[in-house]
């Protein structure tokens, strides 16, 4: 039996005491597997990723993650555990644009307990060569057209092998070829015990995935497709 990565029991999110967003959410996953979630603009797919991620805190209801509960209450223990275990590809990428594509990558070592070793060295030119990002390694965000932008951010979010990858919308500037190059990307992770949950409303990601969700109020609905 893989081991449990997520669970969360009766989540529930408002903003500023607004209507809830999320509404007694349930989800749980394992290790490896590749989920993709979708849902309409403004169901609250961000948000829960947001939650999932560390970055921000549900309302109410029980979040565990990688066998710890994670508390109301902020804690400087959820950092590390985000930087040593999780990796983000945003709906906006939040890449450094005066800083290179390979600077930009290792960024997440700054934030993480885990050391550049040389294995992690090797795996990167292979991740930017599949990716598709090999020559322009040393050229400044700034100068990448938005597609190029969103595959540094996807190779960003997995360089340090986390056991968690999280990707808002990766393929939102990408052409189809692109998109294919990712999914198999997330495939590959997946295969290897990497849990990759996604939002996305591309075809190309829905092939390779395992399980199917829609958010639709602010609860997790399965078979989506
Ligand atoms: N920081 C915030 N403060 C207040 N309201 C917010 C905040 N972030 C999101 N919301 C509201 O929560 C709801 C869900 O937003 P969210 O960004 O999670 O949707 P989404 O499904 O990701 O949409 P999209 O597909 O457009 O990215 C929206 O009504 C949004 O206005
Ligand atoms: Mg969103």
């Amino acid at each position: 039996m893989s081991r449990k990565i997520i669970e969360m029991r009766n989540i529930s999110k408002s903003y500023d005491s607004k209507a809830d967003v999320l509404s007694h959410l349930d989800f749980t996953v394992y290790e490896g597997d590749y989920v993709i979630i979708k849902g309409k603009s403004g169901s609250g797919k961000s948000t829960l990723l947001n939650i999932i991620g560390l970055l921000d805190k549900h309302s109410s209801g029980d979040y565990i993650f990688l066998d710890k509960e994670i508390k109301l209450k902020a804690n400087a223990e959820y950092d590390t555990l985000r930087g040593n275990n999780i990796g983000f590809v945003f709906q906006s990428y939040n890449l450094i644009e005066n800083y290179t594509v390979l600077d930009n990558i290792f960024m997440p070592f700054l934030y993480s307990t885990n050391k550049i070793t040389s294995k992690i060295l090797n795996d990167t030119n292979d991740l930017l060569e599949e990716l598709d990002l090999a020559q322009l390694k040393h050229q400044a965000v700034k100068f990448l057209s938005g597609g190029e932008k969103q595959r540094c951010a996807i190779a960003r979010a997995v360089v340090s092998n986390p056991r968690l990858v999280i990707a808002d919308e990766p393929t939102g500037n990408l052409d189809g070829e692109n998109a294919s190059i990712i999914s198999k990307q997330f495939r590959k992770l997946a295969n290897n015990k990497t849990t990759v949950i996604v939002v996305t409303h591309s075809d190309h990601l829905f092939q390779n995935a395992d399980i199917f969700y829609e958010l639709r109020q602010g609860r997790l609905w399965n078979n989506a497709i």
